[in-house]
């Protein structure tokens, strides 16, 4: 510290244009930061941010602020993101007047301030503490601020800088080039924070979901001052409503809101030990719902190993094999003049949003098809099952695409075929990464001209049309969303704000009130103890205790965070989590109908139902696996972690644990162990590597239990399934004699034998010794929901 000062004082007394200098955060008037002296930088007297210049690519340089503490200069700010200067010879410097200007190699003037001061009193340019770079000067006594950079902020906000009717962010275009790219967070012209795509061709609002009103979305349009207050605790709201908190809310950490190149909007905190930053919000958990990202013609894909991708729609090529976001153009080479008819070809689990020119309500699949074969702008159809009938989406433009198991929605896509051509019969998605090295980054172009009025009221049509279609992840997310937000409108804004936020802080004392002091237990296993509990708010909640407290606080932040951020429906919702001294807490919601293996000793359930908690079981371990922000393994899935909602729909409790209760001790192979003896893959046993087929493995077994209504644990290993794998060749291998062998005596003889088959199978294919031979998870959802699908074709 001593030190520290001491610095401070020789650069005081020693005039100011050296640059051996050590660093200073303020910059008088007459003098110049030159691109060419690496040490001619800015630095804030709390060491947080720098200002200077920084490279961005061969000879090209912007000048900028940065997190100076993290893994790598983080920009927070640039003044000349897409006009970079030239490494010789250019340089800032900060004129008498009080304007500040930006020379490209001493030439033009690139990038001015225009921030002329009134009086002739002295000016200075200072980087304040908070990251705000500010040009001041003394008149009167008063010291007038005549510029700073919080008011143009470029992809990022940082605490205590406003964002209000004049201010937007603009994503960088790719991961590693900082120039302007597609997506901008703004306050629309209805008072509303949201995120809109502005691309060459089309622009659209993605967030808040368009298929959700305003008011649902837990927005407001009435409050027109158009502001956004976020403070270094880390709490966030704006004026239309919109509120959350960061996961690790309080003093501490250096935080930053950024819209990222992806087009999510993300809060950071700074990992003061590693330097790494941490994702403590998001706005989009699914980030195929980011629009523009694959273009036209395609369909954008999530999980599968390689994270977010992008695949053309069958009869399609990739136009641009360095951009997904031009999308993909007609594969097929006819003459216009060459006679040729129209047809469609299908693809399955598909949802795409917007475009409709119209939507026919209970039409057949034939009458859709005449119909988009005579319409001169129809591209295809999105035909889907809703409400009883079957729903036809005639679509003008096939955008905003997205391919997964869960999705229910098939697409025909409408094709030319020459009389003696073939038609594309691929239904099957051609799985492509989305290049994330970012060498090949998408280049801006710059004549390109941004459009805002013009774009936004095209997405306002849309916004409206989308609206009146209630389509897409309705069925998936939103129904169920309605649903338990569905209270009154102050619950709905409630609703939205736990489903935004994903999960709050608790105090100890909270909590021990909340369960009278821990007495009512309900149940036991993964490290703790689980007690009912009701909240101040007078919601019914499952509260875990765990058991150990040696894990850091901010370790376990971090996966309760992640945790937290996890949103599916056949999932536990938590709520949030206590984190005090020794005490660690997980807050749950709480489930009436129990857990599965509660249920499988009574005659409740009937096939029906088993059979939709089988489903939803594999659509939550899916989700866990593949679709959502980080991978998930559960571990341990057993009958007891398998909770029933009222509508007896299974939602999975305990995932995420493993990696909370791990303390990082991989050296013998018992401590690695987890798990539940019977429901454990080999594996575990043998030592060998962990993947996703550990949780396919014990999920197969469950399905078996809950088909016999026979354990597993105590038996001797694999039990069980020797026994149905025997029945099933055994002498007497006609279908009907031995699937009624196996079944659960408690489930009605007249259930569908046919499909206890295909699911027998299913489970048998998912407990094979060798985890390559088992499917994924995804692959079991739709393996099972094949077999509905081909049932309702003959319904
Ligand atoms: C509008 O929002 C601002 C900022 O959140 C708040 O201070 C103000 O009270 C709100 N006005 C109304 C009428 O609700
Ligand atoms: C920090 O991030 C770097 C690069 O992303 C990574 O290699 C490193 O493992 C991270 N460190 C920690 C402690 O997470
Ligand atoms: C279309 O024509 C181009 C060149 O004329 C050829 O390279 C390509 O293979 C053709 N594609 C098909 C599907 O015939
Ligand atoms: C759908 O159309 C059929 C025949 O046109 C009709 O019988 C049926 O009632 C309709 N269903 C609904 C829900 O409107
Ligand atoms: C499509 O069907 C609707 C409703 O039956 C009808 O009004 C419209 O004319 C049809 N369009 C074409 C191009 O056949
Ligand atoms: C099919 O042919 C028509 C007429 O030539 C053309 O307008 C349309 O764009 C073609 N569609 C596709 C998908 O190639
Ligand atoms: C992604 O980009 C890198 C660097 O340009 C390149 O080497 C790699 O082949 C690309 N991957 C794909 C799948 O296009
Ligand atoms: C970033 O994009 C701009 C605009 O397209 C381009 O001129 C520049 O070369 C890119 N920078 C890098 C490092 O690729
Ligand atoms: C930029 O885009 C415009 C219109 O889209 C095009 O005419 C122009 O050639 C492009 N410029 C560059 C450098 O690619």
């Amino acid at each position: 510290m001593d030190i520290f000062l001491f610095f401070l004082l020789l650069s005081f007394f020693r005039s100011s244009s050296s640059s051996s200098l050590p660093p200073s955060n303020t910059l008088k008037k007459g003098s110049v930061l030159s691109v060419e002296k690496a040490n001619d930088v800015l630095v804030s007297t709390n060491g947080v941010f720098s200002a200077g210049f920084h490279s961005v690519g061969n000879n090209a340089y912007i000048f900028g602020i940065w997190f100076t503490k993290s893994n790598g200069p983080t920009i927070v700010w640039m003044a000349n993101r897409d006009q970079p200067v030239n490494g010789k010879g250019s340089y800032l410097k900060l004129f008498e007047d009080g304007n500040l200007i930006l020379s490209d190699a001493g030439l033009n003037v690139l990038w001015t301030t225009s921030s002329p001061r009134k009086t002739a009193s002295p000016v200075q340019l200072q980087l304040h503490d908070a990251g705000n770079l500010v040009i001041t000067s003394l008149e009167d006594g008063n010291t007038v601020i005549l510029w700073q950079s919080f008011n143009f902020p470029t992809d990022t906000l940082l605490p205590e800088q406003l964002f209000t009717r004049y201010t937007t962010l603009v994503s960088s275009s790719s991961q590693t080039n900082q120039s302007s790219g597609f997506y901008t967070l703004l306050f629309d012209t209805s008072n509303v924070l949201a995120l809109l795509y502005d691309g060459p061709e089309v622009s659209s609002v993605y967030w808040p979901d368009p298929w959700l009103m305003t008011w649902d979305a837990g927005r407001t349009t009435y409050n027109s001052s158009k502001m956004v207050q976020f403070d270094s605790l880390g709490h966030f709201k704006s004026s239309d409503s919109l509120e959350f908190s960061s996961a690790d809310f309080g003093f501490g950490p250096h935080r930053r809101l950024t819209l990222d190149y992806d087009g999510n909007l993300r809060l950071y905190s700074l990992n003061k030990m590693t330097g790494n930053w941490t994702v403590t919000w998001q706005a989009l958990s699914d980030p195929c719902r980011v629009h523009g990202l694959c273009g036209p013609n395609s369909v954008c894909t999530y999980g599968s190993g390689a994270g977010r991708g992008c695949s053309c729609l069958p009869g399609f090529k990739m136009k641009n094999p360095q951009d997904w976001s031009s999308g993909c153009a007609s594969d097929l080479n006819l003459s216009s003049t060459s006679a040729h008819k129209v047809s469609f070809s299908k693809v399955s689990h598909v949802e795409l949003y917007g475009y409709e020119y119209n939507v026919y309500k209970n039409f057949t699949l034939e009458r859709c098809k005449a119909n988009c074969s005579e319409s001169t702008i129809c591209k295809g159809f999105l035909f889907k099952f809703e409400d009883g009938t079957y729903n036809c989406y005639a679509k003008s433009l096939l955008l905003n695409g997205k391919h997964s198991p869960n999705l229910l929605g098939t697409l025909y896509v409408k094709i030319n075929v020459s009389q003696n051509g073939v038609v594309p019969q691929n239904e099957a998605i051609k799985e492509l990464d989305l290049n994330c090295s970012g060498k090949d980054s998408k280049l801006l172009n710059r004549t390109y001209k941004r459009n805002h009025k013009n774009g936004f009221f095209q997405s306002l049509v849309w916004f409206t049309s989308g609206v009146g279609g209630i389509e897409i992840f309705f069925a998936v997310f939103g129904l169920w969303f309605m649903f338990t937000t569905r209270k009154g409108s102050g619950a709905v804004m409630q609703g939205y704000v736990v489903a935004a936020t994903g999960c709050r802080k608790f105090s100890y004392m909270e909590l021990k009130r909340a369960t009278g002091h821990f007495t009512e237990e309900i149940g036991r296993g993964a490290g703790g103890v689980v007690y009912k509990g009701m909240l101040s708010d007078h919601r019914i909640a499952a509260i875990k205790r765990l058991n150990q407290a040696s894990q850091g606080e901010a370790e376990f932040l971090a996966e309760v965070s992640t945790i937290g951020r996890i949103n599916h429906m056949n999932l536990i919702e938590m709520w949030g989590y206590c984190a005090e001294g020794k005490h660690r807490l997980l807050v749950y919601e709480y489930m009436e109908n129990g857990s599965l293996a509660e249920n499988l000793c009574t005659e409740r359930l009937n096939w029906a139902q088993r059979f939709q908690i089988a489903v939803g079981t594999a659509k939550g371990l899916a989700y866990l696996h593949e679709e959502c922000l980080e991978w998930v393994l559960h571990c341990d899935v057993k009958p007891h972690n398998i909770l029933l909602d009222t509508n007896y729909q299974p939602k999975i409790a305990d995932f995420g644990l493993s990696k909370i209760l791990d303390r990082g001790d991989h050296k013998s192979s018992f401590s690695r162990m987890r798990g539940t003896r019977g429901y454990m893959a080999p594996e575990w046993v043998f030592n060998m590597p962990i993947t996703s087929k550990v949780d396919v493995y014990s999920y197969g077994m469950v399905v078996l239990e809950m088909i016999t209504g026979r354990r597993q644990v105590g038996e001797a290993d694999n039990y069980l399934v020797h026994w149905v794998r025997e029945k099933m060749q055994g002498e007497s291998a006609a279908k009907e004699s031995w699937v009624r062998e196996i079944i659960d005596p408690k489930i009605d003889g007249h259930s569908d034998l046919d499909e206890i088959e295909v699911v027998v199978k299913v489970a048998l294919h998912c407990v094979e010794e060798d985890k390559d031979a088992r499917p994924t998870m995804s692959k079991v959802v739709e393996m099972l929901q094949r077999r509905r699908e081909d049932r309702s074709h003959f319904l």
